[in-house]
């Protein structure tokens, strides 16, 4: 079953590991079902044992097998995104990384240091801890809220370790152990994570983003009959459908949110990544008491792990007595950058969105030339396609890749549970040549799982209904 490794990259022990991978992802090696002894594999194959160990260590690692003492290893399904947690993985040169939605650095980061490096001595006589934020970051977050059509003030926002930890901190003060929490589906990963740690029960509503009104349908019905606390929602490029709220849209969930009595954590992550269309003002400017969130990880750059929330100024002081639970104060020398970058952020969007702009086109014209049987969107914005397969098989698919070189994330990561395995995630943002030749492995990949027949899976592999 396993075949020739002959043609395989090295090391050996990870292209045997990604062919049992795609077995078991395929169904072709059931759950449960006990994997060969390492001996009998090694002698079967013509490896040694050494490298069937660690073949086997890797699978276990990654969730595709478990040990049972004393009876041998047995295939299994890696945790769900609704069990486990969705860690960058480390750079690797030789890998063409497609799981990561992030922009490389911006020119303006190391000028931005610079800057910040000589105003840092006048902050040296104070002892250095905000809690809230260096008051001048403060205001130049407030002052960019108010000119996308939000009013704030200084007082108004909290800065953080990135819009993560905002949206992380606004749920531990949002949510009560068994509290429902309203998410999209498919939604970002890592904030369902958050939730999830904050003892939340998530309750899905499916946002399909060839229906966006079906999608918006669906948040209302599920706010009316649920009526949870907290709702988390990307109105502008969500991660990962792309979909951009229009005014009319934003005002019915507004709507909605205040009849539910819901407390939307809004998610504004790429609201500075509009390619073909400009985002109208944040949600909460269409109805009060919403927590808006945002960074410089994807404007500028991940590394500089700046971001902020927004609320009104008594939730800024309780969401900070939760922020300091952990962290007394950002650094001062990563918010003074920070304000350098804001002060040029305008100008250098422009080239940002254009680079973005045409890394969007190559991918997408090459995955409808090469790939036909896939459904390409083209969204006005963000920095990820969110693609329909033919079949379930993203996981497969993802298994496939591996070992020719190239990094994916499966559609499941994005939702509740096991759904999801007919989409895959892809992001645009590296370079043009490193687009073409990601999307020639996937063809590779997508050839070697099946190429448009339908892939036969066990149930867990099969998409759910939105929503389930
Ligand atoms: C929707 C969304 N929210 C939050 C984050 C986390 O960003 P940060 O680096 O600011 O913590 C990401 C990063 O990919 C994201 O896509």
């Amino acid at each position: 079953m396993v075949g020739d490794l002959g043609g395989e990259r090295p090391p050996r022990y990870a292209a045997l590991a990604g062919r049992v991978r795609r077995l078991v992802a395929e169904g072709r090696v059931p759950l449960g079902s006990r994997l060969p002894a390492e001996r009998e594999l090694a002698a079967a194959l013509g490896l040694s044992r050494a490298t069937v160990t660690a073949a086997y260590a890797r699978l276990r690692e990654d969730g595709w097998a478990v040990a049972r003492q004393g009876s041998g290893t047995f295939a299994a399904l890696p945790a769900g995104p609704d069990r486990g947690g969705w860690v960058p993985a480390p750079a690797d040169g030789d890998v063409l990384d497609l799981a990561h939605a992030a922009p490389l650095g911006s020119p303006l980061v190391p000028v931005a240091f610079e800057r910040a490096l000589a105003e840092l001595p006048r902050h040296l006589p104070g002892h250095g801890y905000h809690p809230a934020g260096l008051p001048d970051l403060r205001a130049r977050i407030a002052e960019r809220y108010t000119a996308r059509g939000l009013p704030t003030t200084a007082e108004e926002v909290l800065v953080t370790a990135g819009s993560l930890h905002a949206v992380s901190i606004a749920f531990q003060l949002l949510l009560r152990r068994g509290s429902r929490l309203l998410v999209e589906q498919p939604t970002y990963p890592n904030a369902l994570q958050a939730g999830l740690a904050a003892g939340a029960r998530v309750v899905p509503a499916g946002l399909a983003p060839e229906d966006p009104a079906a999608g918006l349908a669906a948040a209302e019905e599920a706010l009316a009959a649920v009526r949870p606390p907290v709702a988390y929602l990307m109105p502008d490029f969500q991660n990962p459908t792309g979909v951009l709220r229009g005014v009319a849209e934003r005002e019915r969930l507004a709507a909605a949110l205040r009849r539910a009595g819901t407390t939307a954590v809004v998610d504004e992550t790429l609201v500075d990544l509009g390619l073909d269309a400009t985002p109208p003002p944040p949600l909460a400017a269409f109805g009060p008491g919403h927590v808006s969130v945002g960074t410089l990880s994807k404007s500028a750059w991940g590394g500089l792990r700046i971001g902020w929330l927004r609320a009104d100024a008594a939730l800024v002081r309780r969401l900070t007595a939760v922020a300091v639970r952990t962290t007394l104060s950002q650094p001062v020398l990563e918010q003074l950058a920070a304000c350098a970058v804001l002060d040029e952020l305008d100008v250098s969007l422009v080239g940002h969105r254009r680079v973005l702009r045409e890394r969007r086109d190559v991918l997408v014209d090459e995955l409808r030339r090469r790939l036909p049987a896939w459904s390409v969107p083209l969204p006005a914005g963000g920095l990820v396609l969110w693609c329909r397969l033919p079949s379930a098989r993203s996981r497969a698919l993802v298994a496939a890749a591996e070992p020719l070189g190239l990094r994916l994330a499966a559609g499941p990561l994005f939702g509740t549970g096991h759904a999801l395995d007919d989409r895959l995630r892809l992001p645009w943002s590296q370079p043009p040549d490193v687009l073409r030749r990601a999307v020639e492995l996937l063809v590779a990949a997508d050839a070697a799982v099946g190429g448009g027949a339908p892939v036969a899976g066990p149930e867990e592999f099969r998409a759910l209904p939105a929503g389930v």
